[in-house]
């Protein structure tokens, strides 16, 4: 355990699937850029996110452009654990509160790899590589409608916290949102 570091390391962050395949997180690269449009397309993500509708390469190329250069954000691609080098899905860590050490996570899973367990897991490694460097806090919030986020979130181990009434302002719909967290001590 070491002090709280912001901006965090950006090197991979490699770990094991429960399949005993290779967990990659990596920095992103250009031949990303199809893969975030796929995902970006899809219907859960465009229902459960306030990406643009008809997601474009130029959107996915300036959300890169923002992530390289945000203060208080940062970006891992999920590698594919059945093709090295190609875009699994997204991972990011939002700074909440550097003075309490507390971060959020956010993240999509590419469709084609979703329902295996690869977010679980991408989310059980993050949060360790994440207390190892001084974060205290770690939460989650996913929409209660979004099923599979908020079994992401339990299953890597997090707490039901409560709910967050109209917490979010998607479209114009008010929306509550669950609240998970996991303490470092919490391990
Ligand atoms: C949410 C998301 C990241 C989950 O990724 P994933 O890699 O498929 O997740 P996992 O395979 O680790 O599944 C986790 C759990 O969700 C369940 N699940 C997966 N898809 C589901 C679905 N469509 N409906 C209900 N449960 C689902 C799995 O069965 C698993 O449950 P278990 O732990 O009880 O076995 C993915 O569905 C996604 O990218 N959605 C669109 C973007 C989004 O909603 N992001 C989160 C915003 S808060």
């Amino acid at each position: 355990m070491t002090g709280f570091v912001w901006p965090l390391p950006s090197a991979d962050v490699v770990g094991d699937l429960p399949d005993g395949g290779t967990l990659r997180l990596r920095a992103p690269v250009d031949a990303d850029l199809d893969g975030l449009v796929v995902s970006g397309r899809d219907a859960s993500s465009l229902r459960f996110t306030a990406l643009p509708e008809n997601y474009s390469r130029a959107d996915a190329a300036l959300f890169l452009r923002s992530m390289r250069h945000s203060p208080d954000m940062m970006l891992w691609i999920v590698d594919d654990p059945d093709n090295p080098g190609h875009f699994g899905g997204t991972l990011e860590v939002r700074l909440v509160n550097r003075p309490a050490a507390t971060v959020e996570l956010g993240y999509t899973t590419a469709p084609h790899l979703r329902g295996r367990g690869l977010m679980t897991a991408v989310v059980r490694l993050i949060t360790e590589f994440l207390f190892d460097y001084g974060v205290h806090r770690v939460q989650i919030t996913a929409n209660p409608e979004n099923v599979a986020s908020c079994r992401v979130a339990l299953g890597a181990g997090y707490r039901h916290e409560g709910t967050l009434r109209e917490a979010e302002c998607l479209r114009g719909v008010w929306n509550d949102l669950e609240l998970f967290a996991q303490l470092d001590g919490d391990l």
